[in-house]
């Protein structure tokens, strides 16, 4: 699956993404699927082609594979989200709400070194619970989970051997339409 990954950020070089005022993530970002995810100074948004204006490469077969897995009663992913956490990366507390049908679940797949994951409510505030996301995990929103807030607080960096460097790389597939 790295290496699925790693021809995926050939054909769709990695984003460094701003936010609509102009504010640096820490992530780096790109996309798989008929529509990647979109994070510039004109806002969110689900969009047919990298930045570079090449369409984005398809959903690779290892990463379809466990979609199929975990929610074979849902419908194909159209969206296949990179991130890429250097050591010092994290994420914000947030909701995935930009897709048409929450009837759908986001999966996401974890490679490379443990991430602090955060989950909260479908609210903003109260309480969270924190647990550890290592290499090989998979975490899938769905039914009352589906629109929880969630983030990663930080990584840890050389707790996994599986990249070349310290790091950790979530794949997270969606039903956008
Ligand atoms: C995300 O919510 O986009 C990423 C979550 C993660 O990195 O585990
Ligand atoms: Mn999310």
């Amino acid at each position: 699956m790295v290496v699925d990954v790693r021809a995926i950020a050939r054909a769709a070089p990695l984003v460094a993404p701003v936010t609509r005022r102009g504010k640096p993530l820490s992530v780096r970002m790109t996309s798989a699927g008929a529509l990647g995810w979109i994070t510039d100074q004109r806002g969110y948004r689900y969009g047919p082609e990298h930045p570079k204006g090449v369409p984005w490469p398809p959903i690779p077969a290892s990463i379809l594979a466990v979609w199929q897995a975990v929610v074979p009663d849902a419908r194909p992913p159209e969206s296949c989200l990179v991130n890429w956490y250097g050591p010092g990366a994290r994420m914000g507390l947030h909701q995935d709400r930009d897709e048409a049908d929450f009837a759908q679940p986001v999966v996401s797949i974890s490679l490379g070194d443990d991430a602090l994951f955060r989950i909260g409510n479908r609210d903003k505030g109260g309480s969270t619970q924190s647990l550890w996301l290592r290499s090989g995990d998979v975490v899938v929103m769905a039914g009352e989970a589906r629109l929880r807030h969630h983030g990663v607080d930080r990584i840890v960096p050389g707790t996994s051997t599986l990249l070349d460097a310290p790091g950790r790389i979530n794949l997270t597939l969606r039903v956008v339409t």
